[in-house]
């Protein structure tokens, strides 16, 4: 996501520090990297030898933008050495701190109810972010995308996992099966549109602080709906058959089943009212247009 963030950010009049690894490149060339201090840290050792923290603070920034906080522990630290020294602290969450939909578009304010380790520990260190923040002890923002697609990302298909095959069998009028009725939702944002929340909060900050934010496209998409429409770009009828959960889950891969799980039992389908309102968040893309973006830089990339 950094590949289309720090450019916007250069781009806003912002000085930019990149802290990684360094072990890998944007997915695409942007001159606003020549304009970028990139700070080699690996936070996985740095956090288990307490330093984490205090090496971000001594780089004295104004802002802080955490992509890569999994844990309520990692959260803690982090905040335990920027609090006071920072004008605002945003944290990449997802749109998986909801568990399963209930009222539908899902609002910021609905209550929590994640599964799973990644949702759940997401969530945890959204409320703690909140307290934190409404208690005015700590600055800080929580964005959640959806399912993130763009050039550099195979995009989740229309069967709910990662297999490119779906969209080559679309796109070939064979036929694809779909688990249930395929009216499972999916709820994709384009990179750049992330991108786009992440600068918006922090020129909105005094709305942005304690608060959290949906970063997705204006519509989710039906299974069924997104074969449709990747059929339909090649000229194809979409062919497909609907199979019960448990039948369908034989007919692919163990891990292919376990994604496509994890992705219609939670059947996202956010609002963005808020953001909008708040921060004046305007995607650009629809969850289609995004994934074809996607897909074509994918298809252009296989005959590289
Ligand atoms: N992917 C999705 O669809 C999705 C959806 C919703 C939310 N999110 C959230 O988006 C955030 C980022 O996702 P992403 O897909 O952009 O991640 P990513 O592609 O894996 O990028 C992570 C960035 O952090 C750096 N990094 C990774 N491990 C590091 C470490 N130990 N120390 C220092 N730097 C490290 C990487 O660079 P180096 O490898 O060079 O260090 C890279 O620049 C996460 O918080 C995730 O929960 C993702």
């Amino acid at each position: 996501m950094g590949s289309y963030l720090v450019p916007r950010l250069v781009e806003s009049g912002h000085e930019v520090l990149q802290v990684s690894r360094q072990q890998r490149s944007p997915y695409q060339p942007h001159g606003a990297w020549k304009q970028v201090r990139q700070v080699s840290i690996d936070r996985t050792p740095a956090e288990e030898a307490g330093t984490f923290g205090d090496q971000i603070a001594a780089l004295q920034p104004d802002a802080v933008i955490d992509m890569i906080c999994f844990t309520l522990a990692s959260a803690r630290h982090l905040v335990a050495a920027l609090r006071g020294q920072i004008r605002h602290f945003l944290h990449c969450g997802t749109i998986w701190v909801h568990g399963p939909s209930s009222l539908v578009p899902t609002t910021e304010s609905q209550p929590r109810h994640p599964f799973g380790d990644y949702g759940i520990q997401k969530a945890a260190i959204e409320a703690y972010l909140l307290e934190e923040a409404q208690r005015g002890h700590f600055p800080a923002t929580n964005l959640h995308p959806g399912h993130i697609v763009g050039p550099g990302w195979v995009p989740l298909n229309p069967a709910g996992h990662f297999n490119p095959q779906v969209f080559v069998d679309l796109a070939n009028g064979e036929e694809v099966a779909l688990p249930n009725l395929g009216m499972e939702t999916l709820h994709h944002v384009h990179a750049d549109d992330v991108a786009h929340a992440f600068t918006q909060a922090l020129a909105h900050w005094s709305s942005a602080i304690g608060e959290s934010y949906h970063v997705v496209s204006p519509a989710a998409v039906t299974l069924r709906g997104y074969a449709e429409a990747v059929a339909g770009w090649f000229g194809r009828p979409a062919r497909l058959r609907y199979l019960p959960w448990d039948v369908w889950r034989q007919s692919v891969r163990p891990e292919e089943a376990q994604a496509t799980w994890d992705h219609i039992a939670h059947s996202p389908h956010c609002s963005i009212d808020k953001a909008r309102r708040q921060i004046a968040y305007s995607p650009r893309y629809s969850s289609l247009q995004a994934v074809r973006e996607s897909l074509d830089w994918w298809l252009a990339a296989q005959q590289r």
